[in-house]
């Protein structure tokens, strides 16, 4: 079977870096105003140059999740994981202050707690930006017809937006299923074993990310047990 559970579970943090209760399990609400920051639009500039390094909590201890009105149509970005000694990403991919991922605010979770309309009210961007941080690449590996380091995850020329199934470029079908293309939210239902293996690879090895196995903010009671979707129904 292809679609993997990955086996990689997230918790909210119960406590601040100085360890105070967050009165939010995972949330920590800031107005640029009050700190101070200028307020132009939310370019990727203003976010990585201005926000992350005034706000990011100590990744070695909290995976941040930048949710901002991300500016220029992006729905979401993700910074690499370091050193990962694995095949199609580099060593070096940014420092402690920048780590992490930054979501659009509309494409936030799913309804009844996402007002937004589709395609992407369903949680899909931070899947996608999530599995980037975790050391996937694009399915068409940023080029046409290109590399991902995924043997399991067919070749394709370029990004699928929509659902067109089936879609066959490079000489084989497109697996639009995949969290790593640009497909819309209800399209998309899963991870291939060769990426499932990737993220755990990162998770292992990767600074900050390995580090994140030991973090105790989120307190010491039971790890979270996620609420998986059950996505087996849909046709695509
Ligand atoms: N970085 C991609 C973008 O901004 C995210 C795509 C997520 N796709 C989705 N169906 N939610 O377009
Ligand atoms: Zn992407």
């Amino acid at each position: 079977v292809l679609q993997q559970n990955c086996e990689i579970q997230f918790c909210l943090a119960l406590e601040d870096p100085i360890g105070n209760p967050l009165s939010e399990p995972g949330i920590d609400r800031v107005r640029r105003q009050d700190k101070g920051f200028s307020s132009p639009a939310w370019s990727i500039n203003y976010i990585e140059n201005v926000i992350k390094p005034n706000t990011f909590w100590d990744p070695n201890r909290y995976f941040n999740i930048w949710v901002v009105d991300i500016s220029g149509g992006y729905l979401g970005y993700a910074q690499f994981p370091n050193n990962s000694t694995l095949g199609c990403l580099n060593n070096n991919n940014g420092g402690a202050s920048t780590d992490g991922v930054v979501l659009l605010y509309q494409s936030v979770g799913r309804p009844p707690a996402n007002p937004y309309p589709p395609p992407y009210n369903l949680g899909r961007t931070a899947t996608h930006e999530v599995g980037h941080w975790l050391g996937l690449r694009h399915i068409w590996g940023d080029s046409n017809c290109g590399n991902d380091c995924c043997g399991d995850t067919p070749t394709a020329l370029t990004a699928n937006f929509g659902c067109p199934y089936p879609q066959t470029t490079c000489s084989s079908v497109d697996m639009v299923q995949n969290y790593m293309d640009y497909t819309d939210d209800n399209c998309m239902n899963l991870f291939t074993v060769n990426q499932k293996n990737r993220m755990r690879t990162v998770m292992q090895v990767s600074p900050r990310r390995v580090d994140l196995l030991s973090s105790t903010v989120c307190g010491s009671g039971p790890p979270p047990t996620s609420d998986f979707y059950d996505w087996s129904h849909k046709h695509l």
